[in-house]
């Protein structure tokens, strides 16, 4: 069948690479998508936000899958459009309806969700420009560090962590004005600190049934030993060293069961996938116990550049099942190899960037996979820099400080003026690893 993949990054040229390689694909399309993408299938200018556009185009190259990279269309209800239209609602649309997209599009939702089920979550209360002296009087009651969360979608810089109670009440009151983050903070979610381990697990539902795909840690700050501003994230590895059995068999059940069970018994509409973020808190017995910080309605990037290539039954298939509700019928099958992802950056990124700079080196990775994240193919055939996250490098192997080890090698032949990208992804996990 002919797929259509929504999306230009890291993410989409992971997930482009795998759907290319099913045997369930014939032609594959991608909007916008990058210079990687390009090597996968075909590049299409498809404005994301132009449902109407989309459906036309869907109808007239006779696709019959749209897989949803990002967050916006979803939440912006793209799954709505096409099930409401006579001549699209057969296409197999991979992502949540605009409600299920609430579960990333507000913390209050995804919150209130948890409360429900009884999913383990950071205690929290929410406030309005209305309840603001309420909200100040709460983050009294509670001790630092203060977590404070604008209820929308703020490109994923809505959470400010803050060690000072004057600072927290401040930064309140901001947030409600709508001086930091506009209309997204017009509620704010305020939570209990977690102190523990992050990591993220990925899930494919069909609404009933669900597979948990390969877990992931993702590298947030631009620093190395995670100092500085936060990006899009600077590398990913996967699995999760300390993620064991035991530790997932908690998330499964805890979690991923509750939360497959909650959609469909409040009749949200959910065929596609489901971002958990945790954190892996120490508990009494001393055992570790999954937390969920958030939901996200989609696959996480840069976690998809190493999670992807971990899967080696075939995607298209596995969506089709997610699509049409059997994915109880399907095997998932996991590589045990180790994979690092390393994200090669653009000079200044997270800030002011350049663009245009051509890249060198892409040919010489050796038995690295390189993601494009944001390059493009000039008219002369070179590929240059388009983006803040330029490109990532995945390496898979059986041990993971020798996928880390190749994916460094392979990041350090890959130039440009003023790439940079960090040393240290999963070492962090390599220590605990040494200690347990
Ligand atoms: P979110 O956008 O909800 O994933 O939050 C962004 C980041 O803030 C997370 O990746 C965590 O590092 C941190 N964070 C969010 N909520 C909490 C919490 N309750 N306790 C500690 N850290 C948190
Ligand atoms: N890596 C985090 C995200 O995709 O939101």
């Amino acid at each position: 069948m002919n797929i259509l993949l929504l999306g230009s990054g890291g993410r989409e040229h992971a997930m482009a690479a795998s759907i290319a390689k099913s045997d369930k694909c014939s032609k594959l399309y991608i909007a916008p998508g990058n210079a990687g993408t390009a090597q996968c299938g075909t590049n299409v200018e498809l404005k994301l936000d132009d449902f109407e556009g989309i459906g036309k185009y869907v109808l007239s190259h006779d696709i019959r899958m749209v897989v949803v990279g990002p967050e916006a269309p979803l939440v912006a209800g793209i799954a709505d459009y096409f099930a409401g239209n006579e001549k699209l609602k057969n296409i197999a649309l991979i992502g949540p309806s605009a409600q299920g997209a609430q579960m990333e599009g507000s913390k209050d939702f995804a919150k209130q969700f948890m409360q429900r089920m009884g999913i383990p979550t950071a205690e929290y209360k929410t406030f309005t420009r209305d309840t603001l002296k309420e909200g100040q009087k709460f983050l009294s009651t509670l001790k630092a560090p203060y977590v404070l969360k604008a209820d929308g979608l703020a490109a994923g810089k809505g959470v400010l962590i803050i060690d000072n109670l004057k600072e927290a009440k401040q930064a309140l009151k901001e947030m409600l004005d709508g001086a930091k983050f506009g209309d997204a903070s017009s509620r704010v979610v305020i939570e209990q600190y977690l102190s523990g381990i992050e990591m993220s697990v990925f899930v494919l539902t069909d609404g009933k049934h669900y597979k948990i795909l390969p877990s992931a840690k993702d590298y947030k700050r631009i620093g190395e030993g995670d100092t500085g501003l936060n990006t899009g994230g600077m590398g990913s590895i996967s699995p999760v060293v300390f993620a064991n059995k035991t530790f997932m068999q908690k998330v499964e059940h805890r979690i991923v069961q509750p939360t497959v069970k909650g959609l469909h018994k409040e009749g949200i509409n959910y065929k596609g996938f489901i971002f958990i973020g945790l954190m892996a808190v120490k508990g009494d017995d001393g055992t570790l116990d999954p937390y969920v910080i958030e939901y996200n309605a989609r696959m996480g990037d840069p976690e998809t550049e190493s999670v992807f290539p971990r899967i080696k039954s075939d995607v298209v298939e596995l969506m089709q099942a997610a699509w049409e509700g059997n994915l109880n019928n399907i095997q998932l099958e996991i590589d045990e190899r180790s994979a690092a992802c390393v994200m090669l950056t653009a000079d200044g990124y997270p800030e002011n960037y350049r663009k245009g700079d051509i890249i060198s080196g892409l040919d010489e990775v050796g038995e690295s996979i390189v993601f494009h994240a944001g390059t493009k193919r000039t008219p002369n055939g070179n590929i240059v820099t388009n983006g803040g996250r330029v490109l990532c490098v995945t390496t898979l192997s059986n041990s993971l400080p020798t996928a880390l080890l190749k994916s460094l090698q392979a990041a350090e032949t890959i130039k440009w003026k003023g790439r940079y990208y960090r040393h240290d992804i999963g070492q962090d996990l390599l220590r605990i690893a040494i200690d347990q």
